[in-house]
């Protein structure tokens, strides 16, 4: 038996300590160090392993697992990796039980064995879930465990291709006395899954909660551990849902993966950009499509932008899907450059959809957009917006231009702004009328006068 050992844990981010502080070394927190004891077993290590030529590892044996869901493999980077670990972060609600379960179900009808373990639901619940999905595939093997010591054996005895933890903050080791969920019990299940996932060549997808602000719950160190996060988010009025890689070990995290929740499970969306286009109502005054590059896909995005008459103090800024200073940088160079006042106004801007544009190429959508509503005027509705903003009030080029074009062709819009000197020196050939802007204030001239 090993022995009894006390430490502090700091419930925020992780920090260990042998004895209490007010203050976290590791964060700043104030009174976030709590009392844990745990029991260390004794180390055994014995069996040394033999280090390997890499040319010695056989090709064949890498290959990866198919979802079934074409956008979750995108967002994976092509598919499961067999021993690799994968944290499914999102809201309560959003869908991840159902997301995994379908995952379960095709690979399942391939003739591999799933191990889904719920510490959440009961074993009646997901059936439930699964009557109503339509799946009844005898080789998912459904466990109401939460010790995570016996999941060695049941893996030993189900042998399956894919264990599905759902999820991580329902299950506990009983060599650490703090309760499931608990900073020191996430980060213990985790370490041993990730032992366990490796040493049997086994795949796991972990289920994690978020916080309100939309971490997942539990110290950072978690999200070091594991081989991919991804997060599922959506907003809860909507039926669509984005998937969000933030961490591969295999792959890009630049990739996002659409889907919709149907009456029958998710769905995959095939045409990304008609979710992110205009509800119904034509274009009113402050909104303009744009065309970001998310990922290896072209996405077409309305973007909205509302400029108001301050009251007295600051003025507000507030950016949702956007970089608070992406916005703060655009305003400054409309003010600079066009003399318009919006020192005096608030400016609200929002990107349909819920998702998050890294894209500076949307940079030129996000002004029409704010010039459109300071102005009251209303932009064409089959216009695209692209290019980058300099601080010099320049319109810079875009890469993939050619590919959004085509974009913007196929959504059926007519008009596109583009970077001047872009288009015609590379010779593309699309059947758009082209615009091209080289300086804001000829952008504007365009706007106002079309
Ligand atoms: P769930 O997978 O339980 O979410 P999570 O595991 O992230 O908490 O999904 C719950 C929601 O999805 C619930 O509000 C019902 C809805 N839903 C559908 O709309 N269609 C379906 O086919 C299923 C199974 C669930
Ligand atoms: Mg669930």
């Amino acid at each position: 038996m090993g022995k009894n050992i006390s430490r502090f844990v700091c419930n925020s981010c992780g920090q260990v300590s042998t004895k209490w502080l007010g203050k976290c070394p590791g964060c700043s927190s104030w009174n976030t160090m709590v009392e844990e004891s745990y029991q260390k077993k004794p180390v055994s290590r014995n069996t040394k392993i033999e280090a390997i030529p890499l040319s010695s590892i056989s090709d064949q044996d890498i290959f990866r697992l198919s979802t079934g869901i074409s956008e979750l493999d995108r967002v994976l980077g092509g598919g499961i990796v067999p021993g690799s670990v994968v944290l499914l972060g999102g809201d309560p609600g959003i869908g991840k039980s159902t997301l995994l379960l379908q995952v379960a179900n095709f690979i399942a009808v391939d003739g591999k064995t799933v191990i889904y373990l719920s510490g959440e639901e009961s074993l009646k619940q997901i059936r439930l879930r699964s009557l109503r999905l339509n799946i009844h595939n005898d080789n998912i093997y459904l466990l109401n465990e939460q010790d995570i010591d016996l999941l060695d054996e049941y893996i030993k005895e189900i042998n399956p291709e894919l264990v599905i933890v759902d999820s991580i903050q329902t299950v506990y080791s009983p060599e650490i006395s703090s309760i499931p969920g608990s900073v020191s019990q996430l980060r213990e299940c985790t370490a041993r899954i990730t032992n366990i996932a490796k040493s049997n060549d086994k795949a796991f997808f972990l289920v994690g909660h978020v916080t309100k602000d939309g971490v997942l719950a539990g110290p950072r160190v978690l999200e070091h551990m594991v081989d991919v996060v991804v997060y599922f988010e959506g907003e809860k009025n909507y039926s669509f849902r984005l998937l969000r890689g933030v961490k591969n070990r295999f792959g890009s995290t630049d990739e996002i993966g659409l889907m919709e929740m149907s009456g029958q499970g998710l769905v995959e969306v095939l045409d990304p950009s008609y979710v992110f286009l205009s509800s119904s109502l034509p274009n009113s005054n402050g909104t303009a499509i744009t065309a970001s590059f998310e990922g290896s896909r072209p996405l077409l995005i309305e973007v909205q932008a509302l400029v108001a008459m301050s009251g007295p103090g600051y003025p507000r800024r507030m950016a949702s899907g956007i970089d608070q200073n992406r916005l703060a940088l655009i305003i400054a160079v409309l003010e600079k450059k066009t003399g318009y006042n919006l020192s005096a106004s608030d400016v609200y801007l929002k990107v349909t959809g819920g998702v998050f544009l890294k894209d500076p190429s949307v940079d030129l959508g996000i002004a029409a957009a704010i010039i459109s509503s300071y102005r009251e005027k209303t932009l064409p509705a089959d216009m695209v917006f692209m290019g980058e903003l300099s601080l010099t009030g320049q319109i810079r080029s875009v890469p993939f231009l050619d590919i959004r074009l085509k974009e913007v062709e196929k959504m059926g819009y007519k008009k596109v702004v583009i970077p001047g000197s872009t288009y015609r020196n590379r010779g593309y050939s699309t059947g758009l009328e082209v615009l091209e802007v080289n300086t804001i204030e000829e952008f504007i001239d365009l706007i106002m006068e079309g």
